[in-house]
């Protein structure tokens, strides 16, 4: 392997040069209402989806593509491979974001970036266009002043994952030879509370469902028909309250038998990190936390399962009265999932107890609105060491290894079908807002990113990678 020959002027100089093209740049990419879930917004994905294709070969990435994956938005995907012997690096983020409402809590139009003091406000800002868009500039500053990347690299970019990921496993499946990588780097996590940066060694997985309890075929007069009928939102609420305990056990038979317990060594070291409970609480304004019997704050929100309703409507919902008997209710309910439960079991074992507990006198269904599957990091990976020296020498701090309770279903994938263990490198604030309204994203963890991923590549090069002991779960 040679080394890449350097230009004249270093990778810092370069990025402090062009600050402020790159937070054009990124004000550009947020300002596209890319949202995956709507089906109106398709044009928007797709455009975001070209736009990032022209950033990243502007940025002298070569092969870049927008390609189709079996779902309804297409992936980016774009390479540089002139490092022979050096390891190959999959660079993952997704470009698509969540819908905006409620609309009204939001102090600026989320389409509309605002720079306030060391904040990007605007929907996708932190999750994950801005984690992308760091990606993209990292990329942007190597080729500026060297003539190659220090390893060999390959981006995949999503359009999907915000909805579900629909269609990606067909697309690797598909691609897996093109796709040969050492390892796969997500960037679609963040810092630890505090903003202390982390390196994420699990997720959970998801099962999401709809409960739909249908009774007459229309609303019902509640004098001439109340206590002589199912009533189907009497009847939901009944099943719901069916499926928890008191204990904030989920009651569903079979739904803890795959739950791989935590080691003492585990629990100690999540016991072992600084989290501030009380701050925690405080930040969501509440007066209290609640959960599973039996288990701390920070292992209920990462470690153990779930069971939440998402959504529920029926009936009446205007101002004063309608005395009606609905015709129907509906729930939307998800479980967060643990290793190594599986979201399909998990949903039939749903159907299963719903349709044994569901009351006489209305019909009731459970729909399968999709999911995926949780996954579990190595910390002992010479990639994952590798980015934990890149954090430590441009935030200037230790990072700590966290356990996370969202789900990114294509890090099961890369490990099950690309077979590339995966280290989760990102750099949000923990209250910047992804989902909500507000989001935004610390432009000095931004600026961070950056520096941290050229570095992450650098460390990364001096790995053998036939050295390395191959992929798997666990550590
Ligand atoms: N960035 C999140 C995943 C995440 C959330 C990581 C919290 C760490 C902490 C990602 O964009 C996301 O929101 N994923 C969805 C996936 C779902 C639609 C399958 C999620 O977790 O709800
Ligand atoms: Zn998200």
């Amino acid at each position: 392997m040679t080394t890449p020959t350097v230009r004249a002027s270093s990778i810092e100089e370069h990025l402090e040069a062009t600050r402020e093209a790159r937070l054009q740049s990124y004000r550009e990419f947020l300002r596209i209402p890319s949202i995956s879930a709507l089906p109106a917004h398709g044009p928007d994905v797709r455009r975001a989806a070209a736009w990032l294709a022209d950033a990243l070969r502007a940025a002298g990435v070569e092969h870049v593509a927008v390609e189709e994956t079996a779902g309804p938005h297409p992936v980016v995907y774009g390479d540089s491979l002139r490092a022979a012997g050096a390891p190959t690096v999959l660079i993952y983020g997704h470009y698509d974001v969540q819908p905006v409402d409620p609309l009204d809590l939001w102090t600026s139009p989320p389409f509309e970036p605002v720079i306030d003091g060391d904040r990007i406000l605007a929907r996708g800002a932190a999750d994950d266009k801005g984690q992308v868009h760091a990606h993209v500039m990292a990329a942007q500053a190597i080729l500026a002043t060297r003539d190659r990347f220090p390893v060999n690299v390959r981006y995949v970019f999503e359009g999907s994952e915000e909805s579900g990921s629909e269609g990606l496993d067909w697309w690797l499946t598909e691609h897996r030879d093109r796709l040969a990588a050492d390892v796969a780097i997500i960037s679609d996590t963040g810092f630890f509370e505090g903003n202390l940066p982390a390196i994420t060694v699990s997720l959970r997985g998801l099962m999401y469902a709809q409960i739909d309890v249908v009774g007459s075929t229309s609303d019902l007069h509640s004098g001439g028909y109340g206590g002589a009928v199912q009533n189907p939102a009497n009847a939901l609420a009944t099943i719901i309250a069916a499926l928890k305990g008191p204990d904030g056990r989920i009651r569903v038979p079979g739904f803890y038998d795959e739950v791989v317990a935590l080691t003492e060594d585990e629990r100690a070291s999540l016991a072992a990190l600084p989290f501030d409970e009380v701050a925690y609480r405080d930040s969501i304004n509440l007066a209290a936390l609640v959960g599973e019997a039996g288990y701390s704050t920070l292992e209920r929100r990462a470690t153990r399962p779930t069971l939440d309703v998402n959504g529920l409507w029926s009936g009446f919902q205007g101002e004063g009265t309608k005395t009606i008997i609905p015709a129907h209710a509906h729930a939307k309910v998800s479980c967060r999932l643990v290793a190594d439960q599986d979201p399909r079991v998990i949903f039939e074992r749903l159907r299963a107890f719903v349709e044994e507990i569901a009351p006489p006198g209305a019909t009731v269904t459970v729909r399968d609105l999709g999911g995926g599957r949780p996954s579990l990091m190595r910390t002992d990976s010479p990639y994952a060491r590798a980015a934990a020296r890149a954090l430590e020498a441009t935030f200037g701090r230790v990072p700590v290894f966290t356990r996370e309770g969202g789900s990114i279903p294509v890090a099961a994938s890369f490990q099950s079908i690309l077979g590339q263990p995966v280290v989760l490198l990102g750099f949000t604030q923990p209250h910047e807002n992804a989902h909500a309204p507000n989001e935004w994203m610390d432009l000095r963890n931004y600026e961070g990113a950056i520096r941290t991923i050229v570095r992450t590549l650098e460390e990364i090069a001096q790995i053998d990678p036939d050295g390395v002991e191959q992929p798997g779960a666990g550590g």
